[in-house]
């Protein structure tokens, strides 16, 4: 088993190293433009192999796609990060074309991988990656949903002084600013949320969530890689060990939630045939007005990517 994560910068390395503590694969490559870094980091993250206990191999490439021939799955975090004042979608146009190329790299060298995006705009950048690809869309996806519920369950469990373990949640919609978190699918040990805390402050971690990126790119100068990073593995490890698990997804809808041609964060079953299924749930009247303006927030930036002609 081989997994390639493409970006050697802070979400790809630590995804990786994730990757690699999992022992997902035997063998884990790191790819980056940038000549010697990701030969650097993976050796430093091989060195931490017998005191972390893991054999996975980790090897770093500069750009050597041969290196990475027949892997099954593939992370993509290349491109530039976010640094105060941007938001996601200001880095469409350098990122679409990081993302074609890597993609048309990607899928010369393994066809039948499955590919994660992470590289943002996220929405805009799995349409470009899987117009790219030419898969099937069940193979080609993006990681935000997993990440963006992880803020908000963090959030909770701080609130609510429980274990982060004990919350289930699902948010949906695009990764931005417009997603769109659901309090009556979200319970503490199978409580329903809104038994356990006031409305008000439910109603202030929901607001903080959906700026919970931007929060992390104010205090630190660029955007987040802990959380994105393990997201991204825990998308891998449903994969390589068919786990079937239920996660929100980043996916191409054909007709599922009343939407077309694109791609937008769903709850998925998530196992070696990536996408096994798309979940709909029955939303009532506001979350599907939430979803609604959700979606044409990711149609805009998708507007942007046609009119760059670059696909
Ligand atoms: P970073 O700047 O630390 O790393 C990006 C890496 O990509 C750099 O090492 C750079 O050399 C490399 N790169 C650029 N062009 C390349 C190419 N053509 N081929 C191979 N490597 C190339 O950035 P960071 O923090 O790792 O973020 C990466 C991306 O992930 C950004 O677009 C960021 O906005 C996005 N992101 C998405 C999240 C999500 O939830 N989907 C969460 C966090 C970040
Ligand atoms: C995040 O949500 C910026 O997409 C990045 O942390």
């Amino acid at each position: 088993m081989k997994i390639t994560v493409i970006g050697a910068g802070n979400v790809g390395a630590t995804c990786a190293n994730c990757i690699a503590q999992k022992e997902l694969a035997n063998e884990v490559i790191l790819l980056d433009i940038k000549e010697g870094v990701a030969e650097g980091k993976s050796l430093d993250m091989w060195q931490t192999a017998p005191i972390n206990y893991y054999d996975s191999r980790i090897k770093g490439v500069t750009n050597d796609y041969e290196a990475t021939a027949g892997s099954e799955v593939v992370v993509i975090t290349s491109g530039l990060p976010r640094k105060p004042g941007m938001s996601r979608d200001d880095l469409i146009a350098t990122n679409a074309g990081i993302v074609k190329t890597v993609t048309e790299n990607v899928v010369k060298h393994s066809p039948d991988a499955i590919i994660i995006i992470v590289s943002n705009p996220l929405d805009v950048m799995s349409y470009a990656a899987f117009l790219t690809a030419k898969k099937d869309s069940s193979k080609v996806f993006g990681m935000a949903g997993i990440l963006d519920t992880a803020r908000y369950r963090a959030f909770l469990a701080e609130e609510l002084n429980v274990s982060p373990k004990d919350i289930q949640a699902v948010l949906m919609g695009g990764h931005g600013d417009t997603m769109v978190p659901l309090p009556r699918y979200t319970t503490v040990g199978g409580i329903p949320v809104t038994e356990l805390i006031e409305e008000d402050k439910l109603n202030a971690i929901i607001e903080r969530t959906k700026v919970g990126g931007g929060e992390l790119v104010n205090l630190m100068g660029t955007s987040a890689w802990y959380a994105p990073g393990a997201a991204a593995a825990q998308m891998v490890e449903a994969i390589v060990r068919d786990q079937k698990r239920i996660f929100p997804v980043c996916t191409y809808l054909n007709g599922e939630y009343g939407f077309e041609n694109i791609y937008l964060g769903v709850p998925v079953k998530l196992g070696k045939d990536g996408i096994e299924q798309i979940i709909e749930l029955k939303l009532n009247e506001e979350e599907s007005k939430m979803l609604e303006e959700s979606a044409t927030a990711v149609k805009s930036v998708m507007k942007v990517l046609d009119d760059m002609n670059i696909m």
